[in-house]
């Protein structure tokens, strides 16, 4: 299974991938999660990442590719990969092709995570993750059972959950733009090569999963 995963800003292509990721134990390879990580760890490439990703607008292709070209050449991917936010434009999703044939493990499937776009704004305003194992929540749709704290660790462990520093409104409002501007022509790019399949993403989250395993092949 080697998907690519279009959608807008909190369509729920992290959620969905992570659940897709547990049940066929294949890796989930978010250039958001890389990128968040890079700059945690002040590496010299997240802090040339960090201002375009606290004002919503997309990092340079050159960074984006450099980690997505040295996460798909860990071993665990030859059992397949689920692509959650890259690619983000057509010149990504072109150096994504070529890479692709070079390591000779093309596409299968573009799922697209279709959500009406006023639900956008409150799921990202509501998203809490976990900084310890990255588990995802919304304080509206799915909160902790633990509160302000992870359930998925030990009493003693959980850590408190945080909010993204891009889930604010202005961000979100300029993230929503780029998306629109920059990522929905993909729709179009991937429907020509036969390869997009559209999810109802507006539904409760195991129903989207449902409709999405089916998408995906599985
Ligand atoms: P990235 O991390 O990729 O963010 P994004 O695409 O904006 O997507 P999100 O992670 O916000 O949303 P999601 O669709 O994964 O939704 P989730 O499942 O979490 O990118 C961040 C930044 O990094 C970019 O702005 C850019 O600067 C940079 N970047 C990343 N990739 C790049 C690239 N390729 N090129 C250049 N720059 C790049 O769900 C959201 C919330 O909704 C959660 O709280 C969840 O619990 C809830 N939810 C999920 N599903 C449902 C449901 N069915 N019903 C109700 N609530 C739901």
């Amino acid at each position: 299974m080697r998907l690519v995963l279009l959608g807008a800003p909190g369509s729920g292509k992290g959620t969905q991938a992570q659940r897709l990721r547990d049940q066929k134990g294949i890796p989930q390879v978010s250039s958001g999660d890389l990128l968040r990580d890079a700059v945690a760890r002040g590496t010299d490439l997240g802090k040339r990442a960090k201002a375009a990703m606290d004002a919503g607008e997309l990092v340079s292709d050159e960074i984006v590719l450099g980690l997505i070209r040295e996460r798909l050449g860990r071993p665990d991917v030859a059992k397949g990969f689920i692509l959650d936010g890259f690619p983000r434009n057509v010149a990504q999703a072109g150096a994504l092709d070529r890479l692709l044939t070079e390591i000779g493990q093309p596409i299968d499937t573009v799922v697209l995570m279709d959500v009406d776009a006023k639900a956008l704004v409150q799921r990202l305003t509501g998203r809490r993750t976990c900084p310890k194992c990255g588990k995802v929540f919304n304080v509206y749709s799915s909160p902790s059972t633990r509160g302000d704290r992870c359930d998925n660790h030990p009493d003693a462990e959980a850590p408190l959950l945080v909010q993204r520093a891009d889930d604010k409104e202005d961000v979100i409002e300029n993230r929503l733009k780029v998306y629109a501007s920059q990522t929905s022509p993909l729709i179009e790019h991937y429907t020509a090569r036969g390869l997009l399949k559209i999810v109802n993403a507006d539904q409760a989250v195991e129903k989207v999963f449902a409709t999405f395993v089916r998408a995906a092949g599985g």
